[in-house]
């Protein structure tokens, strides 16, 4: 069996021949540079991630069928934990951001290598409790929370990132019969700093639904230090998604820096920094992020910095909350070819049985993907096909154009680095039911997500006696 050798370079700064006190986690590639997950093969025709033929887990748990592999997703949390603790002398907490999948499984194994998880909705609450995520390491986000999700989050003892006064006026309504500040709160304020990436996954500029406004931050810590059920104990920014800029993030840590010690002058008791998430991953072959121990260098560095040049006597924990590039390319999505329309001098299609309903990202972001051919992975590549999906909307294209063999109905394709934002941004259009994931490693597979069905898609319908026939 053949290692599928990534063309991307694997230099000195990544990590390979470390001094033996690193952390060993480090010693390793970035997964989120590369294609496919760490376990990626080729065994003769087929590709294998985990252990496990991609042919054959589609024979057995059908198609498309998102495929997640536990060592990759292993080594990116404990990359993320070890880069943290290894570049900051302070106190560290790497929180996984769940929007990006959130699923028991998930939860768990990042819950597992001591990460804690950022959260948006009851739903993601309830799914990071139910995986045994401890309260006290769950962040409750969001720029419009409901009273009853604020509710439950301050009932099961997570922390709250406040938004906006509708959530402190809110919290404080809810905490009004307590005095002992058990509502951990952070602040969380847009920063002001651009970065290059799509515009809608941009947070961090003064235009934003997200976080007080830099100039409200006076009046908040007023109100918070007057609440006597809050306890502010931090703030919060992010600057935005899929970034391969490391300038941003060092920018960033001295206005949050700054923004810490205004809030220590209110006599809030602030000892908590959350720079957010953010790094971007290899999507195609010409992406070329950087490597987590490169972010978390410099996010620790520049924030030890920050620390130094506003003087303070202790330096904050110091919390980040990546979603992408812990889960992306852990994750590879299986597709089965259907119908093949070539128009001779224009364009082949290959349909495949999935589409925008499973990825929505290339049709909400343009975003490009790669593709190979999971049973021909020594055949030549000698077509440049389109791959569509099967939505009825000309744009449900899954890439525009793809490299593969000669394929035909049957083939199986495998689309890589498709683990964040796409199961979780997934839906039922044109009634389609949402694939099945398993986690794949060691040869073994197990069903993390099942399979959803015709009678899913119906349970929620509902058909007024008077429609009946
Ligand atoms: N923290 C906050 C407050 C966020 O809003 C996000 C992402 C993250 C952390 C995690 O960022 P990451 O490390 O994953 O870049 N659906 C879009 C991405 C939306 C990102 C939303 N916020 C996509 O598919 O590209």
């Amino acid at each position: 069996m053949a290692p599928i050798v990534s063309t991307q370079s694997i230099t000195a700064e990544s990590g390979l021949d470390r001094p033996s006190e690193y952390p060993e986690s480090l010693k390793s590639r970035s997964p989120n540079q590369e294609l496919l997950p760490l376990t990626a093969n080729v065994n003769g025709d087929v590709l294998e991630i985990g252990g496990c033929e991609v042919t054959a887990l589609v024979e057995q748990f059908g198609s498309p069928l998102y495929i997640l592999d536990e060592e990759t997703l292993r080594a990116t949390c404990a990359q993320y934990r070890d880069a943290f603790k290894h570049y900051y002398p302070g106190e560290t907490q790497v929180l996984y951001a769940s929007k990006a999948w959130s699923c028991l499984a998930v939860c768990a194994i990042a819950a597992s290598a001591e990460l804690g998880i950022d959260v948006v909705s009851a739903g993601e609450i309830r799914t990071a409790l139910q995986a045994g995520v401890s309260p006290d390491k769950i962040y409750f986000h969001g720029n419009n929370k409901s009273r009853a999700e604020l509710e439950l989050a301050v009932e099961s003892g997570c922390a709250i990132v406040a938004d906006n006064w509708h959530d402190l006026e809110t919290l404080a309504a809810l905490g009004s019969s307590k005095t002992d500040r058990s509502i951990r709160v952070m602040v969380r304020f847009t920063p002001g700093i651009e970065c290059h990436t799509h515009d809608y996954i941009k947070t961090g500029q003064i235009d934003s639904k997200f976080g007080f406004d830099p100039n409200s931050l006076d009046d908040v810590f007023k109100f918070i230090s007057k609440q006597p059920c809050l306890s502010c104990v931090g703030v919060h920014a992010h600057i935005g998604s899929q970034i391969f800029e490391l300038q941003p993030h060092d920018d960033l840590a001295e206005v949050i820096v700054e923004t810490l010690t205004k809030a220590q002058s209110y006599g809030l008791p602030a000892t908590e920094i959350n720079i957010g998430g953010g790094l971007g991953i290899r999507y195609t072959e010409a992406d070329d992020p950087p490597s987590i121990e490169d972010w978390a260098r410099t996010v620790c560095t520049a924030v030890v910095a920050a620390c130094d040049r506003q003087q303070l006597k202790k330096l904050p924990k110091l919390l980040c909350e990546p979603g992408r590039s812990l889960v992306g390319t852990a994750c590879v999505t299986a597709y089965t070819v259907g119908s093949k329309k070539v128009i001779p001098g224009v364009r082949t299609y290959l349909s495949v049985d999935g589409g925008m309903s499973d990825n929505p990202r290339p049709i909400t972001y343009q975003s490009v993907y790669q593709v190979l051919a999971a049973g021909k992975m020594s055949a030549e590549l000698t077509e440049t096909v389109t791959i569509a999906g099967k939505h009825c909307e000309s744009g449900d294209i899954l890439i525009k154009e793809a490299k593969l063999p000669e394929c035909q109905a049957g083939d199986i394709l495998a689309v890589t680095a498709t683990g964040a934002y796409n199961y979780s941004m997934s839906s039922n259009y044109n009634r389609v039911p949402r694939p099945a994931a398993v986690l794949v490693k060691d040869g073994e597979a197990h069903t993390i997500l099942e399979r959803e069905t015709d009678e899913d898609l119906l349970r929620f319908d509902r058909l007024p006696k008077r429609l009946g026939t």
